[in-house]
C-alpha cells in the first residue's frame, strides 16, 4: 500500500512516499522551488515523488477543520475564501496525473508523536511534543506502547504555547519568527539570563508538568523590556524554555512507565535544551526524529493514520546525486584550501546538512569561522558544528548522550582552543557523530582526513548561501561553486 504523507499549506511543505514500513522518499518543497520554507507543494517535488509510486492513500498532517475553528476563535479568520486551501480541494487544484484518493487526517500533535515513535527502536516510550501551534494543542505528553496507540498524559492548548513565545522573542531580538529561532538559540550564548525573573513575573508561569502564559504570544511581545540587550533577552528566553522542557521530562519520567524518551515538535530542534534534558531528566535513552518540526510530519501523518512502525534507515531520503562518496578529492582539497563542498548521495530530510549537501572545513585554523561565514554570508557570531566518528566523540566532547548522529545536542568542547571554529562562545559544540554503517562515505572521509592530518574532526555546515534552502541538485551545487570559488565534489 503506497501512502503519500503531506505537510503543506502552512510553512515548509514536505511530501513522503511510504510503502508499508519503508520510507521510499521524503523531501522538502523549498529544495525544489528554491524559496525558503515554501508552504506549497512544488511541481518538481511531486514529479520526483511520482517516481516512487502514485499514492493509493494520502495522509494529511493535521485536521484543517479544527485549525479553521481555532482561526475563528482567535480572530484570525480572514474570509470564506480561506476555505479554498482545504487539503482535498488544494490537491485537486494541482492537476495531479492520478485520481486523488480520499485524504485521511491525523491530529497535528499525533503526527509529530508518531514520526518519533514509528521511527524509533523503542517498544515503549514517553513522547513530549512541544511546538508553536497546530489545531489547538501546543504541548503534549503521551505514552506509547506496543499497540502503537498513544495515551495522553498531559496537554496544553492555545494560546499557551512555548513555541509561539519563543517566536515572539525571535521577533523581539530582530529576527524572523517561525524561521530564525535557531539564530536566537545561538545568540543566547552571548548574553546572560538576567531577565528570567521578569519573564516569570509577566509572561510565563511554570505549572508542572508544563506552564501557563500570562499573555497571548500570537500578538507578539512588542518592545517588551525596551532597553534590554537582544542577547540577554535570547539567553533569558532560552533559559526559561530549558526550565519548562527539563521540568516536563522529569515529570514524564516519574509519571510514565517507560525509560525511553522521544521529543517532537519544533522545540525539539533546540539542541541546547535537548542536551539539558539528556543530562538531567534521567531517561535511559532518547530518540529525536531528525526532522521533528512540521516538515517531518509528512512521515508522521502516515504513521499516525496507519498506526504502524517504520523501518528507519537514516535521513538520506531526498533527491539523489549518484556516484561514490568522493573521499580522496575531498581530503586533497581540504588539505590545500581548508574548505570544500560535497553534494553526493540522497539529500537530507530535515533542516541539517549531515554530509550529503555539506560544506566541510578544517576546524583548526583561527580564521576558519570567518572564512566559512564569509562564504555563507551569515552573522559572524553563529557557530559551526563539528562532525566526528562516533567512537572518538568522547575524546573531544563531554557528550550528554552516547550518539548524536543528527546534530541534535550541544556538548562542551574539551579543546576549544585547538578547534576554534567549531566551539561556540560558551564553549559548546553541536556535535554530529558518524557510525560506519550509517554513512560509510562520511565515516571513511573522517578516517582518511585524520590519517592525512592527525585531525579527527571536520567542520560541517549546510551547503547553501544566505537565506537559501540547502542545495538539492548537482546543477545547483556547481552554481554554488561558480559563485563562491569553493570546489564541489
Ligand atoms: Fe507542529
Amino acid at each position: 500500500m503506497v501512502y503519500w504523507g503531506i505537510s503543506a499549506l502552512s510553512h515548509d511543505a514536505s511530501l513522503a512516499v511510504i510503502d508499508d514500513d519503508r520510507i521510499l522518499f521524503a523531501a522538502h518543497s523549498e529544495r525544489y522551488s528554491r524559496s525558503k520554507n515554501d508552504a506549497l507543494l512544488h511541481e518538481g517535488l511531486i514529479e520526483e515523488a511520482l517516481e516512487y509510486g502514485a499514492p493509493e492513500r494520502i495522509a494529511w498532517y493535521e485536521r484543517p477543520i479544527l485549525k479553521k475553528l481555532r482561526h475563528l476563535r482567535a480572530g484570525q479568520w480572514k474570509d470564506a475564501s480561506s476555505l479554498q486551501d482545504m487539503p482535498s480541494r488544494y490537491l485537486k487544484s494541482l492537476g495531479l496525473p492520478f485520481r486523488v484518493p480520499e485524504v485521511e487526517f491525523a491530529d497535528h500533535h499525533s503526527s509529530h508523536a508518531a514520526a518519533g515513535f514509528a521511527t524509533s527502536r523503542f517498544d515503549d516510550a514517553v513522547v513530549i511534543v512541544s511546538d508553536s501551534i497546530g489545531e489547538f494543542r501546543t504541548f503534549s505528553i503521551a505514552e506509547y506502547g506496543r499497540s502503537g496507540e498513544g495515551r495522553l498524559l498531559h496537554a496544553q492548548s492555545y494560546p499557551h504555547s512555548l513555541g509561539l513565545l519563543y517566536s515572539a522573542f525571535t521577533r523581539r531580538c530582530g529576527f524572523k519568527p517561525n524561521e530564525d529561532e535557531y539564530i536566537v538559540m545561538g545568540m543566547a550564548a552571548l548574553g546572560s539570563p538576567v531577565h528570567v525573573d521578569r519573564i516569570y513575573e509577566e509572561l510565563l508561569e511554570l505549572k508542572p508538568p508544563s506552564f501557563r502564559l500570562k499573555i497571548n504570544p500570537h500578538r507578539g511581545i512588542g518592545d517588551w523590556m525596551a532597553d534590554a540587550k537582544p542577547e540577554d533577552l535570547a539567553s533569558s528566553m532560552q533559559s526559561v524554555l530549558e526550565d519548562v522542557m527539563v521540568g516536563a521530562a522529569v515529570w514524564a519520567r516519574e509519571h510514565a512507565g517507560s525509560r525511553n524518551l522521544i521529543l517532537g515538535g519544533g522545540v525539539a530542534l533546540n539542541c541546547a535544551a535537548n542536551a539539558k534534558i539528556a543530562e538531567r531528566a534521567g531517561f535511559d535513552d532518547i530518540w529525536i526524529f531528525p526532522n521533528p518540526g512540521d516538515a517531518g510530519s509528512s512521515v508522521g501523518a502516515v504513521a499516525a493514520v496507519t498506526g504502524s512502525r517504520l523501518r528507519w534507515a537514516g535521513p538520506y531520503l531526498g533527491t539523489s546525486i549518484d556516484g561514490d562518496y568522493p573521499i580522496e578529492p575531498l581530503v586533497a582539497e581540504l588539505q590545500s584550501k581548508g574548505i570544500v563542498a560535497v553534494a553526493n548521495g540522497r539529500a537530507e530530510f530535515g533542516p541539517r546538512a549531515l554530509g550529503n549537501r555539506s560544506l566541510l572545513a578544517d576546524p583548526r585554523p583561527l580564521d576558519m569561522k570567518d572564512r566559512v561565514n564569509e562564504v555563507k554570508g551569515r552573522e559572524p557570531f553563529r557557530p559551526f558544528a563539528p562532525v566526528v566518528r562516533a567512537e572518538r566523540a568522547a575524546e573531544f566532547f563531554d557528550m550528554p548522550i552516547a550518539a548524536s548522529p543528527y546534530m541534535q545536542y550541544v556538548a562542551p568542547c574539551r579543546y576549544p582552543e585547538r578547534f576554534p571554529s567549531i566551539a561556540h562562545l560558551d564553549g559548546t559544540s553541536r556535535v554530529q557523530t558518524v557510525e560506519r554503517d550509517s554513512h560509510p562515505g562520511l565515516y571513511g572521509l573522517l578516517e582518511a582526513w585524520e590519517e592525512a592530518t592527525g585531525c579527527a574532526l571536520l567542520l560541517n555546515t549546510s551547503l547553501n548561501g544566505r537565506g537559501e534552502p540547502l542545495v538539492n541538485t548537482w546543477a545547483e551545487a556547481t552554481r554554488f561553486q561558480d559563485r563562491t570559488g569553493v570546489r564541489v565534489f
